[in-house]
């Protein structure tokens, strides 16, 4: 049982738009609470809406350290990476087994591991000839994009899509997806 609300820690590298929604959707919720944001880059634009939602943020010296991500986290029960781009490393995820997870801009298992973020993935769906695609929510285990399943949702893919078409397509399910996840997910956990 873990008491409420559930304090959510979000791990960022980039403009941070899933982390706005989460900052939206979790404002009053007595589930859970966005309780510090954490980035491997000192311009992530994420970092800017923590700020602006006075959420304390912490920028890491080294992602792979994992005493120093350890304390970063604190007395978060439930850690989010959304569109982090670093390995966590072993000893955190044994520490948040079942309590952490990522979003995919993917159908996982196809279209994941190191290689596969940003523009990479949507190339790559399109480059298959695939007609849909979508976002992932997963548990977080040792290997990128590897760990179970929670849920997904699906999207189109249109004949005349671009990377960046199929991206803001993804992005809007990734939108929709995350924040029922983690209240769900909150739900349970507390
Ligand atoms: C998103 O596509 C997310 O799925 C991926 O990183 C991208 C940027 O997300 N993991 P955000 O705008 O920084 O939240």
């Amino acid at each position: 049982m873990t008491a409420l609300p559930v304090r959510v820690a979000v791990l960022v590298s980039g403009g941070g738009t899933n982390l706005q929604v989460l900052l939206d959707a979790l404002q009053d919720s007595p589930f859970a609470r966005i309780t510090r944001v954490i980035s491997n880059r000192s311009d992530a634009g994420a970092l800017a809406r923590a700020r602006a939602a006075g959420v304390p943020a912490t920028v890491l010296r080294d992602p792979a350290n994992a005493a120093e991500l350890l304390a970063a986290l604190g007395d978060a029960n439930l850690v989010v990476l959304a569109g982090y781009l670093k390995l966590v490393p072993a000893a955190v995820v044994s520490r948040f087994r079942g309590r952490m997870i990522n979003i995919h801009p993917a159908l996982l298992p196809a279209f994941g591991g190191p290689r596969m973020y940003g523009q990479h993935v949507h190339a790559a769906v399109l480059a298959s000839g695939a007609t849909e695609s979508g976002v992932t929510v997963h548990f977080v285990d040792e290997a990128f994009d590897r760990g179970e399943i929670i849920a997904q949702e699906r999207v189109p893919v249109l004949p005349d899509d671009t990377p960046e078409t199929l991206a803001a397509r993804v992005l809007e399910a990734e939108h929709r997806l995350l924040p029922k996840v983690v209240l769900d997910l909150a739900r349970r956990i507390s």
